[in-house]
C-alpha cells in the first residue's frame, strides 16, 4: 500500500479534483481538510470520490461531546474513510465521536499541531510527555488512530505498540522550505520510526510536477 495521504489544501473542489486527478497512482489517500470543506462542503468530498481513494476529511473536531457526536455522525455519511478530533477534547469526546462512527471509518485523534514547536508546546502549559498522555487518552476512549509530529511518532510507536495507526503530518524532504510547520521530519525518518502514513501537503500541491514529487517521497521512504 502507498502510505502518502496528499492534503488537497486548495481552494475549490476543481482545484482539488485536478491535483487528485495528478497524483491518483502515486498517492494511497486523498485528505481534504478546513479550508476546503468549510467553503465547500459536501461537494469537496464528492468531487474526489470517483478516484476510489480512501477519503481522509481532516475537521480537527473540537467541541462538546453532544456537538462532536453529531459532527462526526455528519461527516461519516460522506463515506470518509478517516476522520480527525482533536485529543484535547477528552476522554467524553472521543469517545462520542467514535460512538457516531460505522466501524470502517477510522477516527484519528490529533495531539499537538505539527506547527507547534517546544516552546509554544510549553507556553500553553502542557508538559513535555503531552503527547503520548494525548495519545493514551484518545486510544483508550476509542480512537484507532493518532496524529503526531516525527518528532515523537518514534516515542509512541515504542510506548503505544503496534496497534495503533500512527499518522505523520510535518514531512518535509531536506532542504525543502517548512512554510509554518515546525516538528518537521523527513518521509524517512518517520518511516523508521514506525509511522504508518505520511501527510504531504505542499510539498506536493507546490511542485512543478505533483506525481513525480510524491513518487521522490516514495523512494526515500523505501531506503528506510
Ligand atoms: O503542507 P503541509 O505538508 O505542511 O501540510 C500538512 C497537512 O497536514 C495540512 O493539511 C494540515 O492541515 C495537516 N495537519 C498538520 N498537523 C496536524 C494535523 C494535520 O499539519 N497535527
Amino acid at each position: 500500500m502507498n502510505r502518502i495521504c496528499a492534503a488537497l489544501d486548495v481552494p475549490d473542489p476543481a482545484a482539488a479534483r485536478s491535483l487528485a486527478a495528478k497524483l491518483v497512482g502515486h498517492v494511497g489517500v486523498l485528505k481534504i481538510g478546513l479550508e476546503l470543506f468549510v467553503a465547500h462542503g459536501r461537494a469537496a468530498v464528492e468531487a474526489v470520490r470517483d478516484f476510489r481513494l480512501p477519503i481522509f476529511l481532516d475537521l480537527k473536531l473540537h467541541d462538546i461531546p453532544q456537538t462532536v457526536e453529531a459532527a462526526a455522525r455528519a461527516a461519516a455519511g460522506l463515506g470518509a474513510s478517516f476522520i480527525t478530533a482533536h485529543a484535547s477534547g477528552g476522554t467524553a469526546m472521543i469517545s462520542a465521536a467514535r460512538s457516531a462512527l460505522p466501524r470502517e471509518t477510522k477516527l484519528l485523534a490529533v495531539t499537538l499541531l505539527t506547527s507547534l514547536g517546544d516552546d509554544d508546546i510549553a507556553a500553553m502549559g502542557f508538559p513535555a510527555d503531552a503527547v503520548l498522555r494525548l495519545a493514551r487518552l484518545a486510544l483508550e476512549a476509542g480512537a484507532e488512530g493518532i496524529v503526531c509530529s516525527p518528532h515523537e511518532v518514534g516515542l509512541l510507536r515504542r510506548e503505544l505498540g503496534a496497534g495503533p495507526l500512527l499518522v505523520v503530518p510535518g514531512i518535509r524532504l531536506a532542504g525543502m522550505a517548512k512554510g509554518d510547520q515546525r516538528r518537521t521530519g523527513t518521509p524517512r525518518e518517520a518511516i523508521r520510526a514506525g509511522a504508518d502514513i505520511l501527510v504531504v501537503g505542499r510539498p506536493l500541491r507546490d511542485a512543478p510536477d505533483p506525481a513525480a514529487a510524491a513518487d521522490a517521497i516514495v523512494r526515500e521512504m523505501e531506503t528506510g
